[in-house]
């Protein structure tokens, strides 16, 4: 039986390059497990960053894959910097505890995304780990859409894992991110050699795609919307129902949705990709936000997907179904095993 190998799959022992996405709202111990047990590695999100719910989230995962206490976790768990910036200003222990909860647990990587001052939890994470006698024992990924901050979270932060998420990712990102297709072999090119693994994110949602990214120096994908549609994602059923029904070129990058609900102090440049529905009709032609709120609201009670929050990459469209993590993932490892050999079959040896 062939099998995948690149510097992801090695660094974090999996037989699928395919990482599940810390999804605010949707990634859960369930998900995550459930793409460890088969083959790839999942990330949690814990809804809100304190101590207690972070260690919640990860004595969640602890059951599901029945580990013992002191056991290092197969998972990791993602931060969203500027809301630990947010928090630390009121007061700084909170948002500190929540990491090092993570850390005390033994998680085995963190993500860090959307910060004013990424370095400073880089250095708390390589501070913890030195100090509890495991040096770099914690893998730290950090999401870049430019070479620019590739390089500045190589040289500067030393990385292990560089997320390269292009303009098509569902969810927050950089609104000016290239498409993927560009951003990969940019960031590739400008690393040094040995530096940290680059794994690609943004509308990818089949092993096609994903072997394609991997043909541009990518060694996996970070994978979100895919994962929405598992049935082990907290995403409702409306949201599901709504990604598996639109056409492709149904979503769009946006703040209406952070406008509307309030969910606002991203960093400059940050927005979402969303389903392109009424809220966001409403919101671009100018509709009186207060109307426009109140749509939000009744929609979100009455389960209207279309005057409902509903993050989604541009691969939206793409798939139709709701399946368990554990097929997907499965689905994944083979479209990406077909697609290399059958590239490789091109090659006239003559
Ligand atoms: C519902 C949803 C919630 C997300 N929440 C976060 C988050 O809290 N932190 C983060 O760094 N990225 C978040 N993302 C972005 C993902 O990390 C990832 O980059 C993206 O989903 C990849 O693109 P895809 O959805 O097209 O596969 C979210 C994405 C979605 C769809």
């Amino acid at each position: 039986m062939p099998r995948i190998t690149t510097s992801l799959t090695r660094l974090l022992g999996l037989k699928t390059p395919v990482v599940s996405a810390p999804m605010h709202g949707a990634a859960t111990p369930a998900l995550a497990s459930q793409v460890f047990r088969s083959g790839g590695f999942g990330f949690l999100h814990p809804g809100t960053y304190d101590k207690q719910t972070v260690q919640q989230e990860i004595h969640q995962f602890r059951l599901l894959l029945d580990l013992p206490d002191d056991a290092s976790l197969p998972v990791g768990i993602g931060f969203l910097v500027w809301r630990l910036e947010e928090q630390a200003k009121a007061n700084p222990e909170v948002s500190k505890e929540a990491v090092l909860t993570a850390l005390e647990n033994r998680v085995r990587a963190v993500w860090f995304s959307f910060g004013r001052n990424i370095g400073h939890w880089v250095r708390l994470v390589r501070e913890h780990d030195a100090s509890a006698g495991r040096p770099h024992s914690t893998l730290i990924f950090v999401v870049v859409s430019s070479a620019e901050d590739a390089l500045v979270a190589t040289n500067e932060w030393k990385v292990d894992v560089l997320v390269a998420q292009g303009n098509e990712a569902g969810g927050h990102g950089k609104g000016a991110a290239p498409a993927l297709l560009a951003l990969v072999p940019a960031i590739v090119d400008a690393l040094p050699e040995n530096g940290p693994v680059v794994v690609a994110a943004g509308g990818l949602a089949n092993g096609r795609q994903i072997a394609s990214v991997m043909a541009l120096g990518a060694a996996g994908a970070v994978v979100g919307t895919r994962f929405l549609l598992a049935t082990e994602s907290a995403y409702q059923k409306t949201q599901k129902d709504a990604i598996c029904q639109v056409v492709l070129g149904s979503t769009k990058r946006t703040m209406a949705f952070d406008e509307l609900r309030g969910s606002l102090g991203w960093p400059a440049g940050i927005d979402g990709r969303g389903i392109n529905n009424e809220l966001v009709k409403d919101f671009d032609s100018g509709t009186d936000l207060d109307i426009v709120k109140a749509k939000l609201a009744a929609g979100t009670k009455e389960g209207d997907a279309n005057r409902m929050v509903v993050w989604a990459g541009a691969s939206a469209g793409l798939n139709r179904v709701v399946l368990n993590a554990k097929d997907i993932v499965q689905e994944i490892h083979q479209d990406i095993l077909r697609t290399l050999i059958g590239t490789s079959a091109l090659v006239d040896s003559e």
